[in-house]
């Protein structure tokens, strides 16, 4: 399944870009909406706040379209961590445990890290030599106090998607938490299962920075703390007459510090946009293809694969290889000199095409990838 015209044409990224795991670059749509959100408050023609407000509130009503989610479990975070750091501290008071598999993104190890470190729950780093996120690799360190399970959507390294549903058996009355930044945009994502999403929006979202999401089932908006809670995330936060601390609203708003990043916001619902005119299933189709076609090209140059998974469903866009006897450092160097941007993720060469990437990118990989010395 080839992707939209309408969708390509909303893109400009060269041909051998293919880096969507570190930074998705936007498109037309979103860096006209912030360009009109700059114009908009550089230009007031009155208050600011109502128009300002109404925009935010339709981004938050888009992202939970985008989830199946209601706009109320929705909030906008300026990165993933920030979201998570949100999560980690509400459990503060919690005590018990937490579970992650130690080879997360740190974006994912250290709002846990941090919150443990002012008497939050121990953090239990659990080790998963072949990256298979599975219910066997992690319930030995899952007990009656686990207090959260925090896991990726999909592994930054090897592109490994773990089964979330599986996950959500095994954390029982413990909160799943899905750092899904790696995922969304590019393959399907059940919501359900978490009860926890956090993903900025500066990789498949193509949103640009400042744009994440953060996303709470009903549970855990109850059960979370308010630790981080500020201004703007209490009921009537525009009552100043009305001495702090205020109660702590009942919706996802209570998550965050301040004002919200609302240029992120409109980006974010922009970016939404341009994936609900195509489809997920369009893209995600597309994604899957070409990153297969990447594969065969990469195995057939004799190239080694990291590849955790058994089953298609356990499969994204990322895909981690290394050429015999070349470090991946100079790998990517060469790919480099050939106009392709690939990532060097410590011993492996990572390549991440998305669903505008043209195929004709095979030949470059091939013509550089065949001449190793
Ligand atoms: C799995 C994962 N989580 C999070 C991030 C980024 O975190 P943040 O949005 O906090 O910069 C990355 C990559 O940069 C990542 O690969």
């Amino acid at each position: 399944m080839a992707v939209s015209d309408a969708y390509t044409h909303e893109f400009s990224e060269p041909l051998g870009y293919l880096d969507f795991a570190s930074i998705g670059p936007p498109s037309l749509r979103v860096r006209g909406a912030v360009s009109d959100a700059f114009i908009r408050v550089s230009e007031p023609e009155g208050p600011l706040g109502p128009s300002i407000l109404g925009t935010y509130e339709a981004a938050l009503g888009t992202v939970g379209r985008f989830l199946g989610m209601a706009p109320e479990l929705i909030t906008v975070v300026p990165s993933t961590s920030t979201g998570l750091f949100g999560i980690a501290f509400g459990l503060v008071p919690f005590g018990g445990n937490v579970v992650v598999p130690e080879h997360e993104f740190p974006a994912n190890i250290y709002p846990w890290l941090r919150a443990a470190g002012v008497g939050g729950p121990e953090v239990r780093l659990v080790e998963v030599p072949d990256r298979r996120v599975t219910v066997g690799a992690l319930s030995e360190a899952v007990d009656d106090e686990t207090r959260a399970i925090a896991v990726s959507s999909v592994d930054y390294l090897s592109g490994f998607r773990p089964d979330l549903a599986a996950l959500r058996e095994l954390a029982d009355d413990a909160l799943l938490v899905v750092d899904a930044i790696q995922g969304l945009g590019a393959v399907e994502f059940q919501s359900a299962p978490a009860d926890v999403i956090v993903a900025g929006g500066q990789k498949w979202l193509r949103a640009g920075f400042g744009s994440g999401l953060l996303a709470l089932s009903r549970r855990s908006i109850d059960m979370l703390h308010p630790t981080l809670t500020g201004w703007w995330g209490v009921e009537d936060s525009f009552d100043w007459d009305t001495l702090p601390p205020h109660t702590a609203r009942a919706d996802a708003e209570r998550f965050q510090g301040g004002g919200p990043p609302l240029f992120g916001a409109y980006a974010l619902a922009a970016a939404l946009d341009v994936i609900e005119a195509e489809g997920m299933t369009a893209i995600s189709t597309t994604v899957m293809e070409n990153a297969m076609a990447v594969e065969d090209l990469v195995r057939g140059c004799g190239a080694g694969i990291l590849e955790p998974w058994d089953r298609e469903e356990e499969r994204s866009g990322i895909l981690s290889f290394q050429m015999s006897e070349e470090p991946a450092a100079a790998t990517v160097l060469r790919l480099a000199a050939a106009g392709v941007t690939v990532s060097e993720r410590g011993d492996w060469v990572r390549i991440a095409s998305h669903a505008t990437t043209d195929l004709a990118v095979l030949d470059v990989l091939a013509e550089v990838l065949d001449a190793e010395v």
